[in-house]
This record gives C-alpha cells, structure tokens and sequence, in this order.
C-alpha cells in the first residue's frame, strides 16, 4: 500500500511525519525519497530487532530522520520523549512484519521450528509459552475465539491441554500438530492453513494488540495538526473495525468509543467537526501488489484528517 499511503502525504513538503510501525523502513523509505528536505521523518517500532534493521536502511537519510524504540500505543509520551507535541502526517501498518515472520527463534511462523514466543519485543514481557503453561481451557478458547475468530476454539484448546499434559506443547510445530488433532478432517482448509487462525490469536494476545490500537485512536487527534492527517492499514477485521468505528466518532463530534446514542434530553450538542474521514470506504491494494505479496490482500487503508475547531 506504499503508492496509495504516498497519495495522501502532505501537499506542502515540508512538516514531521510520523511512521510508528517502522518495520524494516519500507514505507518510510518511500516517504523519505517522496518528501524532500525540509520534510522530517520520525520512525518507531516496538521491537528493537527491526528497528536495528531500519536504521541501517536509512542512513542516507540520517539528517532527516529520528528514530527511536517504542509503541504506538503510547504515541504521546514517546513523541514527548523527542520534544515533538504535534506532527502532520501519521502512519501505522498494523500487524507483524515478513522479517518477523522469517526470524528464526522468534515463533511468529508455523511453518518454522521455533520456541514459542511471538512477543514483538523479545526484551519485555513474557513468551507464549509461559501463557500455555498455565491457561486453562475456558480461557484458551475464549482467546482463540476473540482473537482469532476462529471457529474450532474449544476442540483446539481442549488438544493444546491435552499435548501440554503429554509434554508435547514445547515448540511451534507441537502447536501445530495439536490444531491439526482439533480440527475434524473434512474442515481442513486448502486455501488458508489450519493453524492461520490460533497464531493470529496467540499473537494478538502476548502483544496486547487490540488495547495498543485502541489507545493509539485515543490520542491521534490531538498530535496531528490542522489539516493534518493519519494512514492506517489493518490486515483483519478486528482491527479495521476498531479503526472505523472510532473514525465514525471522531467524525460526529465524539470521543472514539462513545458509541452512545443522544437520548432525548441529551442538552449537550455533539462536539464542533474537528476530524473528517477522506475516504469513506477502505482503500484496497491493486492485484499487482498482491501478486507480488499475498499477505497484503487483506489489507485495508483507511485515512482521516483534522480539520479546525471553528
Ligand atoms: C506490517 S509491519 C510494518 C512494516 C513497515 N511498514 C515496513 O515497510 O517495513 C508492522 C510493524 O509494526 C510493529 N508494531 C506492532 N505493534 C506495534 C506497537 N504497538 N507499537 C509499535 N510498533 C508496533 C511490528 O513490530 C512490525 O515491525
């Protein structure tokens, strides 16, 4: 999605723009090349691996750029950190990398053999494994429901205790072969693997994503300037329903998830129109880009903007 994000860089050329989902610097590498100096680019990452990895990327642009470790989910105390209260272009491409994907050691893959960690930043927090070794049941599936909308929880949850019991729940392959005992046969699915779903829940879990996001559309506004504005891109529906959602809000004069409907003595008018969404629908990515990576086909960008209090 890097062409349609670069669409909607700011018109003026100059300004800080944030990427707080750095990676391994992709998109700020287009932004970088595609917004010339005086633009600066400010780019974190919650996980020091990639960011290692970036800042190696980006030392052509050293003059312009500020890095740093951190999660979005904080966005206000770490722009702080660097003396910066407001910015004019926001960016999150939500998820985990394809260099997360094919570290080894770090679990996110199950078509790898590693230990079960899945944590974005191996230097805080605990591994998946020490969750597995103590979740129960009811709360294993109620995790692989939530998280990961998946439809066989309970039969996965039930063959997760039983390998952890046998002691074969130690690695991301004995993971794997519990989902492949839970899930009946004739429901094995040729065009998404089994596991898909269970990873996807385990990771949202031990990385507290939902919660990250949900405080990152608590505080957005207030960093972007006038006219200023914020790209994010969700890969499932989880996320890309909190995003519109508070969008939505935001748009009718409300906090993100004051969903509450005006009652009939409601006095208090809906807040002046200060954030407009640009696009009403999601923007998708091309058939090319996904021909060229299929992890992008779920892709949905939506983007929205700051308007003036008047
Ligand atoms: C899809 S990748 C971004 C790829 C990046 N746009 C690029 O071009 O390389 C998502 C990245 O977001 C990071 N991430 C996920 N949750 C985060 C959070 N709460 N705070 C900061 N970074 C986070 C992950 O560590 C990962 O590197």
């Amino acid at each position: 999605m890097v062409r349609e994000v670069l669409g909607f860089l700011p018109l003026h050329g100059g300004g800080i723009i944030v990427d707080g989902t750095l990676g391994t610097g992709g998109h700020s590498l287009a932004i970088l090349q595609h917004s010339p100096a005086p633009a600066r680019l400010i780019g974190f990452d919650r996980d020091p691996e990639s960011l290692e990895f970036a800042r190696q990327r980006l030392q052509p642009f050293s003059d312009r750029i500020t890095l740093a470790q951190g999660e979005f989910g904080e966005i206000t105390a770490v722009l702080a950190g660097l003396g910066v209260s407001t910015v004019d272009f926001i960016l999150l491409d939500l998820g985990f990398s394809s260099f997360q994907l094919a570290s080894p050691g770090r679990g996110f893959s199950f078509q790898r053999l590693d230990p079960l960690d899945l944590r974005m930043n191996r230097r805080e927090g605990a591994p998946l494994k020490d969750w597995l070794a103590r979740a129960g049941e009811t709360e294993i599936a109620g995790v692989l429901r939530e998280y990961g909308e998946e439809r066989w929880a309970g039969r996965i949850s039930r063959a997760l205790i039983q390998a952890r019991t046998e002691g074969r729940l130690n690695d991301t392959q004995d993971l794997v072969q519990a989902v492949y005992r839970a899930v009946p046969p004739r429901f094995l699915e040729k065009r998404l693997h089994p596991a898909t779903r269970t990873f996807q829940a385990l990771r949202i879990l031990i990385n507290d994503e939902l919660r990250q996001l949900e405080r990152f559309l608590e505080q957005f506004l207030e960093l972007l300037t006038i006219g200023g504005r914020v790209c994010l891109i969700a890969y499932h529906s989880l996320e890309d329903r909190l995003i519109k959602r508070a969008f939505r809000n935001l748009e009718q004069g409300r906090a993100p998830f004051d969903d509450s409907l005006p009652g009939p003595l409601a006095v208090e008018p809906a807040g002046p129109k200060v954030f407009r969404r640009l696009v009403k629908k999601p923007v998708l990515p091309g058939a090319e880009e996904v021909l060229l990576n299929p992890r992008a086909r779920a892709a949905k960008l939506r983007v929205g903007q700051r308007l003036g209090t008047g």
